[in-house]
């Protein structure tokens, strides 16, 4: 079974096919005497996996690459993707605002933090003093919930930005708790639009069209996706400048990627020229295991600069946050997630001026 997948998987995933068979086999030596984990997994029985949400201390080796000045600390520090980590500076605070950069958080595969990411790379740019703005394009509205808002008790989501001519932004856009930081809520409403747009003019720059009144307002628009493909993500890849991919790190990371870099690459050529995968921002990283280190390098070896320095570590955390219906960088503004998503912050707008 493993072997059919790492066929489909291609040459960068089947290299880590074959390792992980082998340290699961026991017959990776190396790895078994090295790696107390190896024995662990062992231990437990078929089917079963070491479960890295429960609670632990964070590692302090990928903790202390995400001190702000991690880079200057010591020189030539490697970072978590194994390449020297370079230093994102702090930025300054900016006297005027906008036109706003639109960054899609897209990936077909549900569950890898496109959410998470969205809310919290939203809210250290505004911690910046960025102007920010979420929208919430995923009919299940998890993005509304995960900052405090609940989607069924709304009147106008931004499905009826979409589909109503003459409805202004100022009336479905929420403040949220974080200075700053707005949101354009969803609920399951826009499940419908997918099949209304369809038959409309243009339909695949509707979102582009909605949020043209509020780039000037704004210094960055972050689109939260839903997992699919299929019209609003299209819409969403139309409207934006820049594409975030979050990958979970886990064995089956790179499956369906070659699909989603396809469809950038359409949207590009018959949609949006200027538009361009910005990153690819490794998830619930997990330093202490082989396997999580093992997919981010072939991650890295598949995408080489397009990964963001910045690796996001896998904490029992996150899930609170959604509980609490606020970013962890309030939520827990002292913890490792918490300053992941600042250094994430810092790299984007690093990235921004080195344009
Ligand atoms: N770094 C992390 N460590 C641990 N748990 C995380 C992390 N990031 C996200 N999670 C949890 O994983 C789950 C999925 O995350 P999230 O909702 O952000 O993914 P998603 O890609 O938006 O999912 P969907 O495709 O369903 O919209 C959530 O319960 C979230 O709290
Ligand atoms: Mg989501």
């Amino acid at each position: 079974m493993q072997t059919d997948g790492s066929a489909r998987l291609g040459p960068v995933a089947s290299v880590a096919v074959r390792t992980f068979e082998a340290r699961r086999a026991g017959t990776d030596n190396e790895t078994r005497y090295a790696n107390p984990m190896a024995q662990y997994e062992e231990e437990l029985q078929d089917g079963q996996f070491y479960d890295p949400d429960a609670e632990y201390e964070p590692d302090p080796e990928y903790a202390a690459t995400l001190a702000p000045d991690a880079a200057r600390q010591r020189r030539e520090r490697v970072g978590p993707t194994g390449r020297p980590l370079p230093y994102f500076p702090i930025p300054g605070p900016l006297t005027d605002h906008g036109p706003a950069k639109i960054i899609a958080m897209c990936n077909q595969k549900g569950g890898v933090g496109k959410t998470t990411s969205t809310i919290n790379l939203g809210a250290a740019l505004a911690e910046y003093g960025r102007r920010v703005l979420l929208v919430d394009f995923d009919p299940q509205g998890a993005l509304s919930v995960g900052l405090g808002v609940n989607p069924m008790e709304l009147d106008v989501t931004v499905y009826n930005l979409l589909m109503e001519r003459g409805l202004s932004a100022d009336e479905v856009l929420l403040k949220t708790a974080v200075p700053g930081m707005d949101l354009l809520p969803s609920n399951i409403d826009l499940s419908a639009a997918e099949v209304q747009l369809v038959s409309e003019v243009a339909r695949e720059s509707s979102l582009q069209r909605a949020l043209k009144p509020l780039l000037p307002d704004y210094d960055y628009v972050i689109i939260d996706c839903q997992p699919s493909l299929g019209l609003l993500t299209v819409n969403a890849l139309t409207a934006a400048h820049q594409v975030i991919v979050p990958l979970e790190c886990e064995f089956f990371a790179l499956r369906g990627v070659a699909l989603l870099t396809e469809t950038i690459e359409k949207v590009r050529e018959r949609l949006n020229p200027e538009l361009e995968l910005d990153g690819i921002l490794a998830t619930m990283y997990d330093s202490r295991t082989v396997h999580s280190r093992e997919v981010l390098a072939r991650v890295v070896e598949a995408f080489d600069d397009h990964v963001f320095h910045t690796v996001i570590g896998r904490t029992v955390r996150f899930p609170e946050t959604t509980v609490a219906g606020e970013p962890i960088t309030t939520y827990a503004s002292n913890s490792v997630g918490a300053a992941a998503y600042r250094q994430l912050a810092r790299e984007v707008l690093a990235r921004c001026h080195a344009e």
